[in-house]
């Protein structure tokens, strides 16, 4: 199967973990995509969602889902959203598609983060795939300076030749070099930082469950 056949059989798969009548929570990214193109199959069932990025907003409108504030909803029974990485323990990189500090925002509202992914996102240890950082603009520089002193090298994420501009407005500085073997103590410590607005490492909000898409089929992990 290709990568493009594991990501629709994960979204697909996802659809058992939407609860009929509530409101869902809804990721970003190409394995998103697919599980929302599987979610319009049963938008009548369900209110709608919260959305963790415009580009999803405008997907799920387009298919005739209606898309809520996250302000006009107290908590969610499920977030569904894809990685970059994800380990033994759930715990994972995101932010590839910028989106992070939304997708942290609409996974800390929701009591069950179920993260899909095709196999070739599992791993060991976080942090072979570049750490997406959301930065206010003026705190990019110190900010890379601590990253080196960690022994990461951060390097401001680009657009057509201009600093890449996020949904919030703000920039994302991605950052190589990294073995994250304490995740948790990781996404603690660099949140703390002036002017860091997310560390794609996901912790503190990790996966409760993994639909992982593999050559012999969807593997469910749980954590
Ligand atoms: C978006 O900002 C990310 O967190 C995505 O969830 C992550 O990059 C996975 O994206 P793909 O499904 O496109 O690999």
């Amino acid at each position: 199967m290709t990568q493009d056949e594991l990501k629709a059989l994960v979204g697909q798969a996802a659809l058992q973990y939407v609860v009929p009548g509530q409101i869902v929570g809804v990721g970003t990214g190409s394995t998103v995509n697919k599980f929302i193109d599987a979610l319009a199959t049963m938008r009548e069932r369900i209110p709608g969602a919260v959305s963790s990025s415009v580009a999803s907003t405008e997907r799920m409108r387009a298919l005739g889902i209606t898309v809520f504030d996250a302000n006009e909803v107290d908590e969610l029974a499920v977030y569904i959203d894809g990685a970059d990485e994800i380990d033994g323990k759930g715990f994972m990189i995101k932010g590839g598609g910028a989106a992070l500090t939304r997708e942290k925002i609409v996974a800390a509202q929701s009591a069950r983060f179920v993260c899909i992914a095709d196999e070739s996102k599992q791993v060991a240890v976080l942090g072979r795939y570049p750490v997406p950082v959301e930065v206010i603009p003026m705190a990019a520089r110190r900010v890379t300076r601590q990253f080196a002193a960690m022994g990461g090298t951060a390097r401001l994420r680009m657009k057509d030749g201009q600093a890449l501009v996020t949904d919030n407005g703000q920039h994302i500085l991605d950052v190589s070099g990294l073995s994250i073997t304490d995740p948790l103590q990781f996404e603690t410590e660099v949140n703390q930082w002036p002017g860091v607005v997310t560390v794609g490492v996901f912790a503190l909000q990790g996966a409760a469950v993994c639909l992982l898409g593999t050559a012999s089929g969807v593997k469910t992990l749980t954590y």
